[in-house]
């Protein structure tokens, strides 16, 4: 049975009233958020390194600038989204040490290698297109300011997938050994893309909660779904093979039947056995220990304005 502020909380979600950060909200609804949020901004930080590690060797100056412009911007996203979750009354040093520990995640797919330049497009193309089909639901999100964010956020998302594609469409289109590469690269990230929606519906422990609370307002699967759906059409026309044979059109479901990732990679990925899970919390941890000395800094130089201030 409800309380009444259970009730009055659930009204607010049913009739799509935003929740702000100093409205009564369930315990759980917090908790949810923060952890949701907390990741998302973890992602968004975690996923500069993969594309980070292309900046000194893009092939052209321009590719140099746009890729350099794009992992900018998931530095900038990282910050909205750890905004958003401060909102609840976590500390980014908070989140920041859970991450370290292990007791946070980051999306799988940025366990995986970039081993060569056909991925920074496909990653772009494919990870970046995953990204926005979840973003794009999640600005109608219930919490307010995660939803603001996401407005945010997908104004630049788009710039970040076209990109990626025009990269790979120029490879798919160019010499033979290009083309080749642009196929590898779809082959081995196509599944890792997938995984990015999450375990389906039935194996989602959080989804019919979130649902509830319209935190999530599509389903893992509904998402994963649309973005086979968007991705297929684009495969086909820079004719490159499918990565998947199991792709087929279902004319009564107006949608492609597809085969499932490997549930048994992915939580395997998501237990810190992918093939960069070890890297990625080493480059991690070295950057904030690196960095100790800018915040250090900015917070005494920031005390000395406040304290002139009180004076
Ligand atoms: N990678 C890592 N962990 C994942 C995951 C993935 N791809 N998919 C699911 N999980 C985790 C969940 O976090 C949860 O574990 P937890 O309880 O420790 O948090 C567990 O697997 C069960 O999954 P559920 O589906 O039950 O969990 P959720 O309801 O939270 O759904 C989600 C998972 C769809 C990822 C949802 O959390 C979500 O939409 N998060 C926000 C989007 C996000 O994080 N995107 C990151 C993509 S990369 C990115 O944005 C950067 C881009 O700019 C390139």
């Amino acid at each position: 049975e409800m309380t009444d502020q259970e009730r009055e909380f659930q009204d607010k979600i049913d009739n799509d009233i935003k929740i702000e950060p100093r409205d009564w909200m369930p315990e759980d609804y917090r908790k949810t958020l923060i952890r949701q949020i907390g990741q998302h901004a973890h992602s968004e930080v975690v996923g500069q390194l993969p594309e980070g590690n292309w900046i000194t060797r893009a092939p052209t100056l321009e590719r140099k600038a746009i890729l350099l412009a794009k992992v900018q911007d998931e530095a900038g996203h990282g910050l909205y989204l750890y905004s958003a979750a401060e909102t609840l009354g976590v500390t980014r040093d908070d989140l920041v040490e859970r991450l370290h520990e292990g007791r946070m995640k980051y999306s799988s797919i940025f366990n995986y290698p970039t081993l060569n330049w056909a991925d920074i497009g496909a990653v772009g193309w494919l990870v970046d297109g995953a990204a926005i089909i979840n973003q794009v639901a999640l600005q109608r999100t219930s919490y307010g300011p995660y939803s603001r964010a996401m407005v945010r956020i997908c104004k630049e998302e788009s710039f970040h997938a076209r990109q990626g594609y025009h990269a790979i469409m120029k490879m798919a289109f160019g010499t033979p050994a290009q083309k080749k590469m642009a196929q590898d690269a779809l082959n081995r990230l196509w599944f890792p893309s997938l995984m990015m929606f999450g375990p389906s519906d039935k194996d989602s422990v959080h989804s019919e909660q979130s649902m509830a609370w319209k935190i999530k307002v599509k389903t893992n699967d509904e998402l994963r779904q649309q973005f086979v759906d968007q991705t297929v059409p684009q495969i086909e026309y820079l004719g490159l093979d499918l990565p998947d044979p199991g792709i087929t059109w279902n004319e009564e479901r107006e949608h492609y039947d597809f085969t499932d990732p490997d549930w048994n990679e992915f939580f395997d990925v998501l237990k810190g056995n992918g093939p960069c899970n070890t890297d990625r919390m080493r480059d991690r941890k070295a950057a904030w220990d690196d960095g100790q000395w800018v915040r250090d800094g900015l917070l005494a130089h920031a005390r000395k304005k406040a304290a002139a201030r009180v004076a």
